[in-house]
């Protein structure tokens, strides 16, 4: 077993001065990457298993159904870098394919990101594993790599669709200058569908995505001395159908006062907090946003349904 932890999470002053900042600002707003602590990645996990929520079995089947052509695209034997790794589940469907000699894993959530990384390098022995805890969005920190070695990005979940449009540019471009010219990304990124589908994969019958969303608060508590009272805060979940994505809310069910490390803010009736954009894209969408970002489109590949979309883009030389 080949397996190193680079610890380069965030600290807690970053938590406080974020939630400090995002909830001084009109509309209120919390950055989605504060969901993923240990109960929030557990959490996440459930969503993925639910019937309404489409998203990962889809691009789970397209990733299985086209391994060996990914890895035409990708290669073989090159370090290859997964942004945002959560559980690791959808990696093990194309290692076998793709063989990398080094795997990557980057999450914000530590305790997550140890379990699973350590169980992927038990499982690949001969798989050098290269945990990364960090923000990837504050910059990439990566370990010593050796430079001759041709690297890839596997980034799923459709997690770019967390940024606005213009901090995906962003958020691309830098990883694209850690890829390198020539560099392959293979992006998971859903779909633009109706109303009423997407309606129903952010607010399910067991209401596990409402805990995940209100977990959030518990976290806040927990993290940076602050008193949300869980019980008056709704989830909120709805497709903005102009704006393109899907918005998660905490809407305050009466008006009230939070206390925040010494900090007082008024919430009235009816405010909510914005936790969560998920921008959705159509396949020329996404390729014009890519090429702004440096990249060629090489190839798409989408499911049956045309649920979901998971592209190869590469780093313009
Ligand atoms: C939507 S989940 C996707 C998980 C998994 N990749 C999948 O496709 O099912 C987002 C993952 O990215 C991680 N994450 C979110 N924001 C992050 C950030 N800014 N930096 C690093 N990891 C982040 C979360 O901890 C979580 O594991």
């Amino acid at each position: 077993m080949q397996y190193a932890y680079h610890d380069y999470h965030p600290p807690t002053e970053n938590l406080l001065g974020e939630v400090l900042s995002g909830l001084t600002c009109q509309p209120k707003r919390l950055s989605p990457k504060f969901f993923y602590d240990a109960v929030g990645s557990r959490l996440f996990d459930a969503i993925t298993r639910l019937p309404e929520y489409y998203p990962t079995r889809t691009e789970l089947g397209i990733l299985r159904e086209q391994g060996d052509a990914i890895a035409e695209h990708l290669g073989h034997d090159s370090i290859l870098i997964e942004l945002g790794s959560g559980s690791s589940q959808k990696i093990r469907v194309l290692l076998d394919s793709l063989r990398p000699t080094v795997y990557i894993p980057v999450d914000i959530s530590s305790e997550h990101l140890r379990h699973s990384a350590s169980n992927i390098a038990r499982d690949y022995p001969d798989l050098q594993v290269e945990a990364v805890c960090a923000d990837y969005s504050a910059g990439l920190q990566l370990p010593d790599l050796p430079v001759d070695t041709a690297r890839a990005a596997f980034f799923p979940g459709s997690s770019i669709g967390n940024f606005e449009p213009a901090g995906a540019v962003s958020l691309l471009r830098d990883i694209g200058r850690d890829l390198g010219p020539g560099g392959a990304m293979l992006i998971g990124v859903d779909l633009k569908k109706d109303k009423q589908q997407l309606d129903a994969a952010y607010n399910d019958n067991q209401q596990i995505t409402a805990a995940f969303n209100l977990n959030l608060l518990t976290r806040i508590n927990r993290e940076i001395d602050a008193d949300f009272d869980t019980n008056r805060f709704e989830h909120r979940a709805f497709y903005n159908e102009a704006e393109g994505r899907v918005e998660m809310h905490l809407m305050s069910t009466c008006t009230q006062n939070v206390r925040i490390d010494g900090h007082r803010f008024r919430f009235e009736a009816g405010e909510t907090i914005h936790t969560e954009n998920s921008y959705k894209y159509s396949v020329e969408e996404f390729h014009a946003l890519g090429a702004v970002a440096g990249y060629e489109a090489e190839q798409v590949w989408i499911d049956p349904d045309g649920l979901f979309s998971v592209h190869c883009l590469r780093v313009c030389r």
